[in-house]
């Protein structure tokens, strides 16, 4: 999708991730997706078998995304997993050895160290499937395009999951908190900040899709002639669960962080919100929704 690559410069802070992280959210991204858009990509896949389906994972990070899908998937399955983080690659490999397609049958798996901007316009040829989780809302709008582009060339069907949707909501029983509203808006705009190193042919990236990026790949895929169904994937969270207890304060923590970097000057203001929403935290009967989007495409007629 640009030139091939030359070397790995080191990643924006912003696109990279700790393995702690994506063990904790991984029970609650699991829960949340989709189902019918895996069926969907089933049944299509269904029509290729003959020869191992290829599929690519982008942003494979510890691997989450093959864990769930191969089971769900035909087969013979073989998986490239792609990520710029080399100890999450290494994690992955170990981890996906041992996963069985839908019919039992061992899958293949290998891995690519490779940024986002520096895979090749051919990166995908042969390819049946090209998935990604929790992280499209990183990309800019140049490399959605030349994404589109890429899986529309090879004609390979497209599941890109968890995709936030910039809304989450605190519900304690309470009367909403006032500054939720203000925090949020300063995360969403945190999102949308340049995260990226250009796009290996000396052009630099732009901002962040962060919320919009599903959408607008959804209307990317549809100019190419793909069917495209979008789906609603929400995290909800109970506080009565240790581990969602343990992923919700991790993301308070996390939005305190964006929204005191994107607004300095309401640090106070911040702090006293974050203050105010562990306190809900702390109780038994919270619930924390967290919106996020499941995107599923397939190739039609190509314009
Ligand atoms: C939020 S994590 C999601 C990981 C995994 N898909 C999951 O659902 O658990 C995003 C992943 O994308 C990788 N990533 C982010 N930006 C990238 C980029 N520009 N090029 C390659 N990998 C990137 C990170 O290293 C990380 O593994």
């Amino acid at each position: 999708m640009s030139a091939p690559p030359r070397r790995l410069d080191a990643p924006h802070p912003d696109t990279v991730f700790d393995a702690g992280w994506l063990a904790l959210r991984r029970p609650a991204d699991t829960a949340a997706r989709a189902d019918p858009l895996n069926r969907l990509a089933h049944d299509w896949l269904c029509s290729r078998v003959g020869r191992p389906l290829r599929l690519i994972d982008l942003g494979s990070g510890s691997g989450a995304n093959p864990h769930y899908l191969a089971p769900r998937l035909p087969g013979p399955q073989h998986w490239q997993l792609v990520d710029h983080d080399p100890a999450l690659l290494e994690l992955a490999q170990g981890s996906c050895g041992a996963l069985c397609d839908g019919d039992g049958r061992p899958v293949g798996v290998d891995t690519l160290l490779r940024a986002l901007h520096m895979l090749a316009e051919d990166d995908f040829a042969g390819s049946d499937l090209v998935s990604a989780s929790a992280l499209i809302d990183l990309v800019d709008e140049g490399w959605l395009i030349r994404f589109a582009d890429a899986c529309a060339d090879a004609g390979c069907a497209v599941l890109i999951t968890l995709s936030v949707d910039g809304h989450w909501a605190i519900d304690d029983g309470e009367v909403v908190d006032p500054d939720d509203a203000f925090v949020r808006t300063a995360f969403n705009a945190h999102q949308q900040r340049h995260k990226g190193a250009g796009d290996g042919a000396g052009r630099t990236s732009g901002p962040a899709l962060g919320a919009r990026a599903a959408p607008r790949l959804a209307t990317l895929l549809e100019a190419q002639g793909y069917r495209v169904t979008l789906a609603d994937s929400p995290w909800l969270l109970h506080t009565d669960d240790p581990g969602q207890r343990a992923l919700a304060a991790a993301l308070l923590d996390g939005w305190r962080a964006a929204a005191a970097e994107q607004c300095p000057h309401a640090a106070a203001r911040i702090e006293a919100w974050h203050a105010r929403r562990q306190l809900a935290l702390a109780r038994d009967s919270t619930r924390i929704e967290v919106g996020h989007f499941d995107l599923y495409a397939e190739p039609g007629v190509r314009p």
